[in-house]
């Protein structure tokens, strides 16, 4: 990455402050997962200044007043997979927040972020479409309500101006007895890319017609859109599986007409058509399951909500971290990440350095308790913040019980990966100590393994957790 300034705005005013000074070399950041691996991959078009606005927290909240919901750009993944809120009434955004990455991508990633990535592939983006979202853009000028369908050029491209932050998403709840899903295709269960989605409601009247049809494919068009034909042949008739047949084909024939046929159309074709048949399914089946809620209305994170104030409009910056209950202080370049921070400063070298894309998660470490890729977390970002790593097991010189427990289990093999698997299996242990095997596999569907077949790991981590490893 090439160095640049790093500056941390207070209030969207600061905000849109340094956007007006710096215009179009200057990037906005927040959960930095999409950013950070841009700027590694093409240093040559690196930005002069990152805008960082996670440490504003009127960005990150969820509210809910007269029905209709709104969503700050600095809420997670996670908090939008948990929230009992959008559970409630936008279950299908619930449901695609769950289905972006990995644990660790979604404690990080942001729902700003994914819309303004606008990358197709952007699993929040259908859902919010189908719901009528709008987004509030501000700047030093003004603000301007934009309809999420209006907000994309082409893919990459939105059309807020360099100097318009993203300040507040908004659409209106789903009545409670409307149907709605997001069904995802992709390579893997996790960590996986969208080759095609499709997000869905479909409201009834009293004679079980359709009153109302949205469908939004997601990875099928250049931008995100409405398939309006298709919806006009639900509305006034009963659900069926070949009517959400016959739509299906319909939606694949606005693809084809839109775009043409390619070389991924012999694919794309029948697969999308299945797609949204079956979401169709899912909206007149019974409601998706997210797995636990939190209640009330704003995010399950008040972690960024941080009263610590971080300035440094230079190419280097001293930071004061608490890192395994220690509190350390470094004075490194801006575009250092947490990952070098760690074992090139601090000298912690248990965190293991792999891909550094957020793929492998060898790198995990705890965020304020939440497990995080340190590759992808610039190390300004955790000025005064708590980041526990591998090295912060170990009490008194005893081992913790997991670490026990991979050794009994003969769960590690390597052990590259291990650090990263003791950080995930951690967080899931703290927070709920007698998980599924379900549960397991999810927590550590970020952690690759290439030796054990996770089976031991597994074993590993449900033993630790039911207390049966020795002390
Ligand atoms: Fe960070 Fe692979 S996820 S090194
Ligand atoms: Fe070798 Fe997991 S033990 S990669």
């Amino acid at each position: 990455m090439n160095p640049f300034e790093f500056t941390t705005p207070a209030s969207t005013e600061e905000a849109c402050a340094s956007l007006k000074e710096y215009g179009s070399t200057a990037r906005i950041i927040a959960g930095g997962t999409d950013l950070l691996i841009e700027l590694r991959r093409d240093s040559s078009k690196g930005p002069k200044v990152l805008v960082d606005i996670s440490r504003i927290p009127a960005l990150h909240q969820i509210r809910v007043s007269e029905g209709t919901l709104s969503i700050g750009p600095l809420v997670t993944h996670s908090e939008l997979q948990f929230s009992g809120a959008v559970q409630r009434s936008a279950s299908l955004l619930s449901a695609a927040a769950a289905a972006v990455g990995a644990p660790q991508i979604r404690n990080r990633g942001t729902i700003g972020g994914n819309i303004m990535n606008a990358a197709t592939c952007a699993d929040t983006v259908p859902p919010l479409i189908a719901l009528g979202a709008v987004v509030v853009l501000k700047s030093s000028r003004g603000t301007r309500d934009v309809g999420l369908g209006d907000l994309f050029l082409k893919p990459y491209q939105t059309k807020a101006q360099p100097d318009e932050i993203l300040t507040e998403i908004k659409f209106p709840g789903l009545p409670a007895d409307a149907g709605a899903a997001f069904v995802k295709l992709g390579r893997r269960n996790a960590l996986s890319i969208s080759r095609l989605s499709v997000a869905a409601v479909i409201q009834r009247d009293s004679q079980n017609r359709i009153a109302d049809a949205r469908i939004v494919p997601g990875a099928a068009f250049p931008t995100w859109q409405r398939i309006t034909p298709a919806e006009q042949m639900l509305v006034g008739e009963q659900p069926s599986d070949a009517l959400f047949e016959a739509a299906g084909r319909k939606v694949s024939e606005e693809m084809i007409r839109c775009s043409g046929r390619r070389w991924s159309t012999e694919y794309k074709e029948p697969v999308l058509a299945v797609l949204v048949r079956r979401a169709l399914m899912q909206c007149v089946s019974p409601a998706i399951q997210t797995g636990r809620s939190h209640d009330g209305s704003d995010g399950r994170s008040g972690a960024q909500a941080t009263t610590v104030t971080f300035r440094s409009h230079h190419r280097y910056c001293t930071l004061s971290v608490i890192v395994n209950g220690r509190s350390r202080t470094a004075t490194v370049p801006t575009n250092r990440t947490l990952l070098a921070l760690l074992r090139e400063d601090l000298g912690l070298t248990g965190t293991k350095c792999g891909c550094e894309i957020g793929e492998c998660g060898a790198c995990t470490v705890l965020l304020d308790g939440q497990p995080v890729n340190s590759c992808l977390v610039l190390a300004p970002q955790v000025h005064g913040r708590s980041v526990t790593t591998v090295e912060g097991l170990t009490r008194e010189g005893k081992l913790h019980p997991l670490q026990l427990s991979f050794m009994e289990n003969d769960a590690a093999h390597c052990g590259f990966c291990t650090p990263g698997m003791l950080m995930s299996a951690k967080a899931l242990i703290d927070e709920n100590p007698a998980p599924t095997e379900t549960d397991i596999r999810t927590a550590i569907s970020g952690n690759l393994c290439r030796c054990t077949g996770y089976k031991q790991i597994v074993q590993a981590i449900q033993t630790a957790g039911d207390g049966s490893a020795s002390p």
